[in-house]
């Protein structure tokens, strides 16, 4: 682990300027009954409204992603939730920086500002209530103890059921110029990267060890959301669930090295993934992430399987 040369972390304090939480990613989908089906059995709670779909988890409000429907599965864009007092701040920044605003897609009108990032991806910041974490999420290790059985049997095996959002990872061509982007626009930090291959971004008001991931690709592209769940055997049980429905591609069970996350993905229908995830690190609000620059092939995960070819696959750009 060596330091980044040249990089100097802005310093944590109150006042910073930033978004405070991935509000919600947007995909575009050719036959969003589809999806309907694969997030349904991830374990989220989907509402329809047309043709457009809303994914919500079970026991929360807020809607952190949609699927609406296109010709080909892409990234439509991605929402970020910032504090009233910031926006205008925010966007003066980003105007500042000889970012062009631009109008709204139809259909996703709102409070916020459009533009798109250095590579075309578009992108929109409003003022909504803060949904990334305010502390580290509990997790469940040991829910008996001694005399009596911890497991049930796979009959009376819970439906696992995400509890939030914690993160997406996007393809970038440049992962460098991607960092510099998303720090001077959305004021986001970096936390880890590994050479110019994948880095990993959090929220100074407080987020997962990143709310937004990028990873070297020949073009932009979405490759998974991940969702956090309490305990590793939630991961289990819903990587299980997902193959006996006839999802059976990913990788995991693992864990990761950046995050620290225990991780399961699964293969979506359009080759993309979502991720179960659990006890990814936090970084509270005004801490100061010890931002270093990793090995790749000694920071990717610290155990698991082997990793299948096509997880590294950019779809969107026509990958096979
Ligand atoms: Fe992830």
């Amino acid at each position: 682990m060596t330091a980044i040369a040249g990089y100097v972390a802005p310093e944590a304090k109150s006042g910073d300027l930033g978004v405070h939480s991935l509000d919600q990613f947007v995909l575009a989908v050719p036959d969003a009954n589809v999806a309907e089906d694969f997030y349904t059995n991830f374990g989220l709670n989907m509402e329809r409204n047309g043709n457009t779909l809303a994914i919500k988890t079970f026991g929360h409000e807020h809607r952190w992603g949609s699927v609406v429907e296109g010709k080909t599965k892409a990234l439509h864009h991605l929402s970020f939730g910032c504090y009233a007092e910031d926006i205008a701040r925010l966007k003066a920044r980003i105007e500042g920086a000889g970012v062009k605003l631009i109008d709204p897609p139809p259909g996703f009108e709102s409070n916020g500002f459009w533009f798109r990032n250095h590579e075309g991806v578009l992108m929109e910041i409003k003022v909504a209530p803060k949904v990334s974490p305010d502390h580290k999420s509990d997790s469940i290790w040991s829910p008996v103890g001694p005399g009596a059985a911890g497991a049930t049997t796979r009959e009376k095996s819970p439906k696992v059921r995400p509890r939030r959002l914690s993160h997406v990872l996007i393809f970038t061509a440049d992962v460098l110029a991607s960092i510099q982007f998303f720090e001077r626009t959305l004021g986001l930090r970096l936390s880890d990267k590994a050479s110019d291959l994948v880095a990993f971004m959090h929220g100074i008001h407080g987020s997962d060890h990143h709310l937004l991931a990028l990873v070297k690709s020949s073009a932009p592209g979405f490759h998974h959301c991940s969702w956090d769940v309490s305990s590793v055997n939630d991961i289990g049980l819903g990587a299980m669930r997902m193959a006996d429905k006839g999802w059976t591609k990913g990788w995991g069970l693992g864990r990761h090295v950046l995050g620290s996350n225990y991780l399961h993905y699964v293969r979506d229908p359009w080759g993309s993934f979502s991720e179960y995830s659990c006890d990814i690190d936090y970084i509270p609000k005004e801490d100061r992430w010890p931002a270093a620059d990793h090995k790749p092939e000694d920071s990717f995960y610290l155990w698991g399987p082997e990793v299948p070819r096509e997880f590294t696959l950019n779809c969107e750009a026509g990958e096979s």
